[in-house]
């Protein structure tokens, strides 16, 4: 079910830039809404609020402030991958790579050992969720940390690209706070409950 606050500020906010990409710059990617961001933190630890979460995960660097947040309301730490690569200690690093189709890159992410290990029941948060690319590098990190997977929050899924069907497929339990059915001509329409 969609967060209603979030959906609002995404129709007058949101700039369609294309058919499959919508510009979120004045409250998630560039500046960011700092209440909203609060308001979507409550929002993932009431959703996970059956698991034991010690860790929330995300990915430098727009998920930073919703990670940030979620922490402070479930009491523990968030957790950024980097995406450059550390110049020491790379033995002391979980690393995961991580295609992007929209850009045509290949980051390689990391996280160190020190902040995620094998009693960690984990969190992972992302802005976005598109073909699920960057999820999917996190799972392999929680992965090869031993630690437990709680599932995965997102803020704004596109739902016409395959990643949440695909991650669903596999039962991953993903919360999404809202989600795009279509962009198409310009207009942003959600998936929610009732509709088809
Ligand atoms: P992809 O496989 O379709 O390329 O999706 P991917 O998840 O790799 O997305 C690459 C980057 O683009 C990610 O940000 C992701 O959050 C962002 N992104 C994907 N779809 C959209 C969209 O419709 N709108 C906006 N605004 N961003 C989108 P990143 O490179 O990790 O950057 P950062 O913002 O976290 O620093
Ligand atoms: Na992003
Ligand atoms: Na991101």
């Amino acid at each position: 079910m969609g967060m209603e606050l979030l959906e609002q500020k995404i129709l007058s906010e949101g700039k369609v830039l294309s058919d499959t990409v919508v510009k979120v710059d004045s409250f998630l990617n560039h500046q960011v809404d700092p209440v909203l961001m609060q308001k979507i933190g409550e929002e993932f630890a009431a959703r996970f609020s059956d698991k034991k979460i010690t860790k929330v995960l995300t990915l430098e660097s727009s998920g930073i402030a919703p990670a940030t947040m979620t922490g402070l309301t479930l009491g523990v730490p968030a957790v950024f991958a980097r995406k450059r690569k550390s110049l020491t200690l790379v033995d002391h690093l979980y690393t995961a790579e991580v295609h992007s189709f929209t850009k045509n890159t290949t980051n390689e992410i990391s996280v160190s050992k020190d902040y995620i290990s094998k009693d960690d029941t984990v969190l992972i948060l992302d802005d976005f969720l598109a073909n699920g690319q960057a999820v999917r590098g996190l799972m392999d990190i929680v992965k090869q940390a031993d630690a437990s997977l709680a599932g995965v929050g997102i803020i704004i899924e596109k739902g016409f690209q395959e990643g949440g069907k695909q991650l669903r497929e596999q039962d991953i339990r993903i919360e999404s706070l809202a989600t795009i059915a279509s962009l198409e001509g310009g207009k942003i329409d959600f998936k929610n409950e009732g509709a088809t």
